[in-house]
């Protein structure tokens, strides 16, 4: 008996999974869709990556919408402010003195990682590490398998694998 696998199934949460190239994560969060989850990536001050759920803890607005500053990102609609662990830092329309709610945290995957020139992540606890790929450079691929018919071309896919 046979089953269809979809690329939503929850067992594929526990592997790891390409997200982006690395140099599309700038210092600007972006989108990105895996597994039918929201992400967002971007890049601290210090050019560290960061990787989250692509909602806001509060009214669940898009945080790609929101702006990096610094090492922090303010969500665009509220505009509540969190660090780099995802802590909220600030509330503008809570009074000096009000406390911070305990849940106003963002939420992450489980293993972010950089390999390849490639953005991998792992939703739930990975069963592997990180793969480690011996494979050759993208165009020694594609002309051995005739895709292309020479080397003599300086192609730049951008991508070293
Ligand atoms: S939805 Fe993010 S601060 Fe309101």
């Amino acid at each position: 008996m046979s089953r269809t696998v979809r690329n939503v199934e929850v067992a594929l949460r526990r592997a790891w999974h390409p997200l982006c190239r690395s140099s599309e994560v700038t210092e600007r969060p972006r989108a990105f869709t895996l597994m039918g989850e929201h992400y967002v990536a971007y890049r601290v001050a210090s050019g560290e990556l960061r990787v989250i759920f692509g909602r806001c803890p509060y009214r669940f607005a898009p945080l790609s919408l929101g702006a990096g500053e610094g090492n922090q990102l303010r969500c665009a609609y509220h505009g509540w402010v969190f660090d780099e662990q995802g802590h909220c830092l600030e509330i503008p329309s809570l009074d000096p003195g009000d406390t911070l709610p305990v849940r106003a945290k963002l939420s992450e995957p489980f293993a972010v990682a950089e390999s390849h020139s490639m953005v991998f992540v792992a939703p739930d606890d990975p069963l592997t590490p990180l793969p480690t790929l011996k494979v050759r450079r993208l165009v020694d691929i594609l002309v051995d398998t005739r895709c292309l018919r020479t080397k003599s071309a300086d192609f730049d896919f951008g991508l070293s694998i």
